[in-house]
């Protein structure tokens, strides 16, 4: 139960980027063959970026350092300068990549809104244009899925299907910002390669709920990704001999989805919990794989002081403004930590209800 965070043992449901390298990882990290990757010698790296290319059936692959790497590599290649793409309101591309969109790969970005993630097809129709003196061409829509900032919501694959059908009828590139794709496998069924065929390109995570310490992949059709080499090079991420990586990388592959199940039903059972708390606002159902946002009937101005309740009972958690508290499940939780969560839950959310006469929001 638990790791070590700053010398203290301590229930870490922060992210799903918390989580130390297996031991397996790291025994494959001191193996790993490796070579310079600018040179493209770098054989650890190039058999991870061919298996993940294959796994979603795409022609190309591209390791890089972080998501949002592989994220903005995507609109940089994507669309041109003064080029419009379209994102989902609550996106982490939007909201969370710190402004690379507008500051780094020069586009302008079109919020959507959307039901828990999932955008209306006409609404992405209507809002493509084509361009002309006056507009910008709208260059990209991105998908992102599983939905962070909805608490971990899948876009069902009928729905990503749609959306792509419209991006392909109306000329606009698709790129699935799938850093938790593999979440959305757990919870559906699908295999990657159905998510895939939803996309031009895709991008998706090894150092979230997979476990490896660093690293995403960039896919797409083959002159696609050599374009995106170019880009990832511009933007310091040439990397030498990464294949000490893309080793933990290619465990992460093997490991981490059959363990994603069980962090599922980790944040099922703490949003099960936490629904019987009073004053506690959660949505049992929509916590579909492994993040919960947890809410109070006081609402926002409770979620800084029970965060440092929940810290100075050793739970670790985030307060994101007024989607509430977030509580993200990964290999390093267990039953334990659930239990540990819901144990301090359970005293400090009454402890910060409404005061006397404040209305609930
Ligand atoms: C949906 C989504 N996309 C992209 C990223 C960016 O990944 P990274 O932190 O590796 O840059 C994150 C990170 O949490 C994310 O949640």
């Amino acid at each position: 139960m638990g790791h070590l965070v700053a010398g203290r043992e301590v229930s870490d449901f922060r992210s799903d980027t918390v989580t130390r390298p297996s031991p397996a990882m790291r025994e494959a990290m001191a193996r790993a063959e490796v070579g310079d990757d600018v040179f493209e010698d770098d054989p650890t790296v190039q058999a991870l970026e061919d298996r993940a290319a294959r796994l979603f059936g795409k022609e190309a692959g591209l390791f890089v350092p972080s998501g949002t790497m592989g994220n903005l590599v995507a609109l940089m290649v994507h669309a041109r300068a003064g080029e419009e793409v379209l994102v989902e309101e609550r996106s982490h591309t939007y909201n969370n990549e710190a402004g690379g969109a507008a500051a780094v790969a020069h586009v302008l970005t079109r919020t959507l809104p959307s039901a828990r993630g999932r955008l209306d097809p006409d609404d992405v129709r209507r809002a493509c244009r084509p361009g002309n003196l006056h507009n910008p061409r709208t260059a990209l829509l991105v998908v992102e899925n599983t939905h962070n900032f909805w608490g971990g919501a899948v876009v069902p694959l009928e729905a990503a299907r749609a959306l792509f059908a419209v991006t392909r009828e109306v000329g606009v590139a698709l790129h699935l910002d799938g850093a938790r794709i593999f979440n959305a496998c757990a919870a559906t069924g699908a295999t990657p390669a159905d998510w895939g065929a939803t996309a031009d390109t895709v991008t998706f995570c090894l150092s979230k709920g997979l476990g490896a310490p660093v690293g995403s992949v960039l896919l797409g059709p083959r002159a696609w990704i050599a374009r995106a080499r170019g880009a990832r090079k511009m933007l310091g991420g040439g990397l030498r001999q990464v294949g000490v990586l893309a080793a933990a990388g290619l465990v992460a592959l093997d490991e981490g989805p059959p363990a994603l199940a069980r962090d599922h039903a980790h944040a099922r059972a703490l949003a099960r919990g936490v629904a019987e708390v009073p004053g506690a606002v959660v949505d049992v159902d929509a916590c579909e794989t492994n993040i919960l946002f947890v809410r109070t009937r006081r609402g926002a101005a409770s979620y800084g002081p029970i965060v440092e309740g929940l810290a100075a009972r050793g739970v670790l958690a985030v307060a994101l403004g007024a989607l509430g508290i977030r509580f993200v499940t990964h290999r390093d939780v267990d039953a334990g930590d659930v239990e540990r969560a819901l144990a301090a839950l359970r005293e400090l959310i009454p402890a910060h209800g409404p005061a006397h006469g404040e209305v609930d929001r």
